[in-house]
């Protein structure tokens, strides 16, 4: 029996707004998984659903095998922190901490072993005398796990928590919220739509798009077999670069042929491609940093522009109408210098009319 199971879950807001279309999910206890997907897809409606802030329009949640949509969100054993952490400015550290403490009826003396556990975990100490306004972001947020973890709740639910921070402040905050889940294995879901947070958190991903999972995986699943365009889109940092190529077939062997090279299949795509797809065009979808450059390339083209990133650089190139992005190891390439450039069999086919990955 799975921890947390979501059945054909569905929300309609207003009876017109689809926001959940079919949402079908289950996880298993201490695990950490992350929905990511683009603004508006449905990611705090499910998490505010499994809270119960809001209710569900059709389907079940269940809780250790028994349906908890119809708890009171305080019965559900759950605790939620948002992208504005809301901690109570008026209460200094040890009381937001031990607040729900309080409610939950603790002793004295429970209330001060359970703040100090919390504290030391999330690193905060240092600061229980203080109030939120004499602490940063970072540490403010920590208050705000902290005081989530303290109620030892059966699920911790976290809505962006990191978005109010800044760049490097969000790293670092990552890591230590991987620290704490390593360390309390809590059953985590975390909500993002920072890909690079999503691959470095998760044990497993759900991609969302327009109300419906578009693919669950772990991060590698994820990236490197994407299973739609859309996925492969969202999910690396450059992204898939997309080149339409026409499947032909020549002395039995098959090949992708656009207008600026033409590349031998030989792999286990070649039954696939031979079957439903001669004669076809289709998308091959190469990731950044699968192009290589250097005489063994086979398309000639010139870099455009190029971006330093310190270890690799970002090389633009046009390659037939497509701009494409390349990550190379080698540094010195300048702008308008000529490249050959070929890719690693790490490339991915995609069918043109329904998006998804050609196996
Ligand atoms: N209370 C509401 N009433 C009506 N529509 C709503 C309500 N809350 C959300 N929606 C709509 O439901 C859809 C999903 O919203 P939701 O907040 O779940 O998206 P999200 O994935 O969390 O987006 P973001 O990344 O911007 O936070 C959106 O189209 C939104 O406009
Ligand atoms: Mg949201």
């Amino acid at each position: 029996m799975s921890f947390l199971k979501l059945e054909r879950v569905k929300k309609v807001y207003n009876k017109t707004i689809e926001a959940v279309k079919r949402f079908d999910l289950e996880i298993e206890r201490g695990e950490f998984v992350v929905f990511l997907g683009p603004s508006g897809c449905g990611k705090s409606t499910i998490m505010r659903m499994i809270a119960g802030l809001e209710t569900v329009t059709e389907g079940d949640i269940l809780l250790n095998g028994k349906s908890i949509i119809h708890l009171e969100p305080k019965d559900r054993g759950i605790s939620m922190i948002f992208q504005s952490y809301a901690v109570w400015p008026h209460m200094t550290v040890y009381g937001n901490v031990a607040y729900p403490l309080k409610l939950r009826k603790k002793t004295k003396e429970e209330v001060e072993e359970i703040v100090n556990e919390a504290a030391v975990i999330c690193d905060i100490d240092q600061y229980l005398k203080r109030y939120p306004n004499q602490l940063s972001g970072g540490q403010r947020q920590r208050v705000a796990v902290a005081r989530a973890i303290a109620v030892k709740p059966e699920l911790f639910l976290m809505d962006e928590p990191l978005s109010n921070l800044d760049a490097k402040l969000r790293v670092s905050m990552r890591t230590d919220l991987k620290r704490i889940h390593q360390d309390l294995k809590s059953t985590s879901i975390f909500v993002t739509h920072d890909q690079s947070e999503a691959l470095s958190l998760a044990d497993r991903i759900v991609v969302m798009n327009h109300g419906y999972i578009e693919q669950i995986g772990t991060p590698n699943e994820i990236y490197h077999e994407s299973e739609s365009m859309f996925v492969a889109r969202f999910i690396g940092s450059p992204p898939s670069n997309f080149l339409d190529v026409k499947v032909e077939l020549e002395d039995n062997k098959v090949f992708l042929v656009h207008s600026t090279f033409k590349y031998e299949i030989n792999n286990k795509f070649v039954k696939t491609l031979k079957g439903k797809y001669i004669g076809k065009t289709i998308v091959l979808a190469v990731r950044p940093e699968n192009f290589t450059i250097g005489n063994k390339g086979i398309i000639k083209t010139k870099a455009t522009i190029v971006e330093p990133q310190g270890s690799h650089i970002v090389i633009n190139a046009n390659i037939g109408d497509v701009e494409v992005k390349i990550v190379s190891p080698i540094l010195d390439i300048l702008p308008n210098q000529e490249i050959m450039v070929g890719f690693t069999e790490s490339i991915g086919l995609f069918d043109k009319d329904t998006e998804k990955r050609i196996k």
